[in-house]
């Protein structure tokens, strides 16, 4: 794992990221998802809410933008980290912003 000083954690290659993968990176302390939707990229916890389970193992819906837990099928939006199967509307796990930058990808903490 590579950080730059405005804590840019270099995730991969965007060649190693292809549409509908997810790869999983370490930063602060957590795991964070960082998902390829028709080559946008989004990053959020990479812990479901529920019960923990990785999210990188989930299904991805690339034209929901959303990921789906593979332990018990708890829905998450990409871009806003809102759980679209939880029966309250407040419920979010973290995101992060990414960035691409000569042809490498980053999220930012
Ligand atoms: S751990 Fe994700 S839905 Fe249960």
């Amino acid at each position: 794992m590579e950080t730059t000083s405005n804590n840019m954690i270099k995730v991969c290659k965007t060649s190693e990221l292809p549409h509908g993968q997810s790869k999983c990176v370490q930063a602060s302390g957590k795991e964070i998802a960082v998902f390829n939707i028709k080559g946008k990229y989004f990053a959020i916890d990479n812990l479901c809410i529920h019960a923990g389970a990785p999210l990188t193992d989930g299904s991805v819906d690339e034209e929901k933008c959303q990921v789906t837990c593979g332990w018990h099928a708890w829905g998450y939006d990409l871009s806003t980290g809102k759980c679209v199967t939880h029966p309250k509307q407040d419920v979010f796990t973290g995101t992060y912003s990414v960035k691409v930058q000569n042809d490498e990808v980053f999220v930012i903490v």
